[in-house]
C-alpha cells in the first residue's frame, strides 16, 4: 500500500492517503471548530484528548444535539461493529470516546453488532462465523468498563423481531437510486447487501420503542460510516424520528504504511488478544517517521507525523499533551531514535492488552445482561 494512491473512503475501503479537509469537503458534514469544543467543555468539563487533539474532527448537527440538551432533552448514543474479524486496537478507539460521552452526558448507549451485514458482505464468512465474531467483539466492548444498565448490545441476527418493523418502515423510503447514489451498488451487489443500509438505521431509531420516549441520537464513529447516516437523515423525519447526528473521527492508522489498521494485514496491526510477544515484534517492525540509520537521524530528525508508533501514543497511550509534544520535538530534533519510541510504545500497548485480557474475561460472566434477550424479557 502507498502514500500516494488515490484517496478511497467508503464503507467497505478505505485506501490511500487520508485527506480529512477534503473528506469534510466531499461528504458534506461539518468541521468540529474551537467554538464547538467550547461549548462541549461546558458539559464535560476537561476535554477528552480525543477531542483535543482533533481526532473526532468532524459532525453532522452536534450543536443541534447540545442545544436540545442544554433546553433539557437529552440524547442516546449510537454506536456498532462489524463483526468481521477479532477487534484491534484501532477499533477501541471511537468505543473508548463513546464511553467518555456516555459518562459526561449520562445517555443510554445501543450498540449495533452487525452479524448479518458481514455475513452478506463478506464472500467468506458463513453466518456461524459472523455470530461468533459478534459475540467475541462483544466481550472487547465490555472489556472497557461499559455498564449494563445504560448499554444495549443489540445482535441483528438474534434480534431481528425487535428490528424489523422499523426496518421496513426504513426501506420503504430509500429507493434503489438513492441508494445506489450513496453506496455505489452494482448489478452484481447482492440483495441481502442493498437492504442492508435500512438495518444500519434501525438504531438510530429504536429507543422509542423501547421506552416510548422520542430522542435524537448521536452517533460517534469513523467517517466512513457518513454514508448510511446521509440516507437515515432523509428518511427520519418523514418517520418521525429526529434527523440522527454524528460526530467523526479519523482511521486509525496501521503499523504498515498508509490506510486504516486493517484486521486484513494481521501483522500491521495489533490484536486485543495478541500476546506481549506478538506485540514487540509488530512493534519493532512497524513503519515508522525516522531515518535509515542512526547518524542521519541525529542529523536530519525524523518525522513523527509520518511515522505510525507516534501515531499510537497521540491516539491512545499517551495521555499527557505535554509530554506528547516533547515526544515529536525530540524526533524532529534528532535527539531521540526510533528503538525508543518502539520500546516505550510496546511496554505501554502491552500494560494496556495484559489488563484489557482479563477484564475480557470477565465480561463472559456478565455478557448476558447487555443483551436484548435479557432487556425486554
Ligand atoms: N457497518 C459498520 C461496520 O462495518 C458496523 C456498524 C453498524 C456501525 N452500526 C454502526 C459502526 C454505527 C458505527 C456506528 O463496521
Amino acid at each position: 500500500m502507498s502514500n500516494d494512491e488515490k484517496m478511497v473512503v467508503t464503507p467497505w475501503e478505505v485506501r490511500g492517503k487520508v485527506d480529512y479537509k477534503k473528506l469534510i469537503r466531499q461528504f458534506g458534514t461539518q468541521p468540529i471548530t474551537d467554538k464547538l469544543l467550547r461549548r462541549l467543555r461546558k458539559h464535560t468539563g476537561k476535554l477528552h484528548p480525543q477531542l483535543r487533539r482533533k481526532l473526532f474532527f468532524s459532525h453532522r448537527d452536534l450543536d443541534t444535539v447540545l442545544e436540545l440538551h442544554e433546553q433539557g432533552r437529552t440524547f442516546v448514543l449510537y454506536t456498532g461493529r462489524g463483526p468481521s474479524g477479532p477487534v484491534h486496537i484501532g477499533h477501541l478507539v471511537p468505543w473508548i470516546f463513546t464511553k467518555y460521552l456516555q459518562e459526561k452526558f449520562k445517555t443510554k448507549l445501543y450498540f449495533q453488532m452487525t452479524d448479518d451485514e458481514k455475513f452478506v458482505i463478506e464472500q467468506n464468512l458463513n453466518l456461524q462465523q459472523t455470530k461468533k465474531f459478534a459475540y467475541e467483539n462483544a466481550l472487547d466492548l465490555i472489556a472497557l468498563g461499559y455498564d449494563s444498565t445504560d448499554t444495549s448490545i443489540i445482535f441483528d441476527v438474534e434480534d431481528i423481531a425487535l428490528l424489523y418493523d422499523i426496518a421496513l418502515q426504513v426501506a420503504k423510503r430509500i429507493t434503489f437510486s438513492t441508494a445506489k447514489a450513496a453506496f455505489g451498488f452494482q448489478d452484481n451487489t447482492n440483495i441481502g447487501w442493498i437492504f442492508w443500509p435500512a438495518m444500519q438505521a434501525v438504531p438510530c431509531f429504536i429507543h422509542k420503542k423501547l421506552t416510548g420516549e422520542n430522542l435524537p441520537c448521536l452517533i460517534p464513529a469513523a467517517i466512513d460510516q457518513d454514508p448510511y447516516w446521509r440516507v437515515t437523515r432523509d428518511v427520519a423525519e418523514k418517520l418521525g424520528f429526529y434527523k440522527p447526528a454524528q460526530i467523526h473521527c479519523r482511521f486509525v492508522p496501521g503499523l504498515g504504511i498508509g490506510g486504516k489498521m486493517s484486521a486484513r494485514e494481521p501483522e500491521t496491526c495489533i490484536f486485543t488478544t495478541d500476546t506481549p510477544e506478538m506485540v514487540k515484534r509488530k512493534i519493532w517492525a512497524a513503519y515508522t517517521g525516522g531515518r535509515s540509520t542512526v547518524k542521519e537521524q541525529k542529523e536530519t530528525g525524523g518525522e513523527p507525523d509520518a511515522c505510525t508508533v507516534y501515531q499510537y501514543f497521540l491516539y491512545l497511550f499517551e495521555e499527557d499533551d505535554g509530554r506528547i509534544k516533547e515526544r515529536a520535538r525530540q524526533c524532529r530534533a534528532g535527539e531521540n531514535i526510533c528503538g525508543d519510541c518502539k520500546a516505550l510504545l510496546t511496554e505501554r500497548v502491552t500494560d494496556f492488552l495484559l489488563e484489557h485480557q482479563r477484564k475480557r474475561e470477565k465480561a463472559k460472566d456478565i455478557i448476558q445482561e447487555f443483551t436484548m434477550r435479557h432487556k425486554t424479557s
